[in-house]
């Protein structure tokens, strides 16, 4: 039986298509797009924009370890229900996805469990201690698809410098968490004005620049893709913009709290604004969304990080770093990059699919073609809702978005031709 989506106008990046299109599922396969197709079952997408399935390269999963925060079928469930059909989980749970059998472990469970695809990344220090390499050529063959530390920053040079030369041999990209920690120690929001206020103490803006020059300066000395994770700074976005004029292989993200909030946020000693590297100033805000429109940003990446509400209600400088952002993202793209006119909707999908698809490799991911994976998701563009944390599919809460009024709303993903959520 096929299905067909009709009366939806149809965003595909890499064919430059922006304009109403039917498009026709046979089971797990698109079949067709083009116009007044026909079909068994039709699902109706007026009023919607069809797209490709949502890609995100930054997200945290916390199977095996801590279940209670997330694990990878709620992960899954959150994610389809905003509209990602692709992710690709961190390495660092308990323990660490750093041999083949962790990142088949992750497979299976993805296999059995989740309801989209999962696409591991796999540490590139053996248990993230940024002692020892991992064993990158066999984590690629059981199917990472990208080496990271992420959650920290491998303070050796020299060993970083090894970490990329096989890195690259091996056709793995390094996701940078970009932090110098020695600096950062102690901090727990952004250094500055407000954080004086407050009496929280803070982490300097360098901690995270120091690195993001340092990390590209050893991709270029290797050759490797580095992918600098999370820019949150003007300075930060300065650095990775002349690294790519100068012609470095360097790629970056940011995610929806960067372009979205400042350090403001942490007024009201809110554990739902803390996460690491911390929200910045007005100015670095609006540098990050300069960077997103002008091209220094690949892609756009939530760096969704459950943690448990009993985690996070406790004082400031006691809650972990992190927050959730699968069920929010494509609103907060819409919301405060199309519609204040920074971007365009079809760039907003590129950002949101081929951008990070690109980086990992992800073959199949963040293009809606003929003959391809029928993963597409269906969103209102003009749709107006407020967020409540407490209704998420994450088993966490700590949106620091929770109670704002946005417009952009997931209507339905599919996932290999699935129905993996309808709103
Ligand atoms: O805020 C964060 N949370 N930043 C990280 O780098 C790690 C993440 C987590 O795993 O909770
Ligand atoms: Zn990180």
């Amino acid at each position: 039986m096929s299905l067909i989506i009709k009366n939806g106008h149809l965003i595909e990046p890499t064919q430059g298509i922006s304009e109403p299109m039917d498009v026709l599922i046979d089971g797990d396969t698109v079949r067709r797009v083009g116009k007044d197709l026909d079909g068994d079952e039709v699902m109706d997408a007026s009023g919607c924009v069809v797209c490709p399935g949502l890609v995100d390269i930054h997200v945290h999963f916390r199977e095996p370890g801590y279940e209670s925060k997330e694990t990878i079928a709620s992960g899954g469930r959150a994610a389809a229900r905003g509209g990602f059909t692709t992710v690709v989980p961190m390495a660092n749970t308990n323990p660490v996805i750093d041999n083949a059998g962790m990142v088949e472990f992750v497979n299976r469970r993805a296999r059995e469990t989740a309801c989209i695809r999962v696409r591991p990344a796999a540490s590139a220090t053996k248990g993230m201690k940024g002692a020892e390499i991992t064993e990158m050529a066999e984590l690629k063959d059981v199917g990472a698809v990208a080496v990271t530390d992420d959650g920290k920053d491998i303070a050796s040079s020299a060993l970083l410098r090894r970490v990329l030369e096989y890195a690259r041999m091996v056709g793995l990209p390094y996701l940078a968490h970009c932090e110098d920690e020695a600096l950062a120690e102690g901090g727990h929001m952004n250094e500055g004005y407000t954080a004086t206020h407050l009496g929280i103490p803070g982490i300097p803006k360098a901690a995270e620049e120091i690195r993001i020059d340092r990390n590209i300066r050893i991709a270029e000395l290797t050759g490797a893709h580095v992918h600098i994770q999370h820019v949150t700074t003007k300075e930060g976005m300065a650095i990775v913009r002349r690294a790519k004029e100068k012609g470095i292989r360097v790629t970056c993200e940011t995610g929806p709290h960067y372009w979205m909030l400042t350090d403001d946020a942490v007024r009201g000693f809110s554990t739902n604004a803390k996460m690491n590297p911390p929200l910045r100033e007005e100015e670095d805000r609006l540098a990050i969304i300069e960077g997103i429109k002008d091209g220094t940003v690949d892609c756009l990446a939530t760096d969704h990080a459950p943690h448990t509400r009993t985690e996070k209600e406790v004082e400031f400088e006691y809650a972990p770093f992190g927050v959730v952002g699968l069920e929010t993202c494509l609103a907060m793209a819409v919301t405060g990059l199309v519609e204040p006119g920074h971007i365009s909707l079809e760039r907003m999908v590129e950002l949101l699919t081929l951008g990070g698809a690109r980086i990992c490799n992800l073959e199949d991911a963040g293009v809606l073609r003929e003959g391809g994976p029928a993963d597409i998701t269906i969103f209102d563009p003009k749709a107006e809702w407020t967020v409540d944390a407490g209704r998420f599919l994450s088993l966490s809460r700590n949106s620091p978005f929770d109670g704002m009024t946005v417009r952009g709303l997931v209507k339905r993903t599919l996932c290999a031709g699935r129905t993996v959520y309808e709103g």
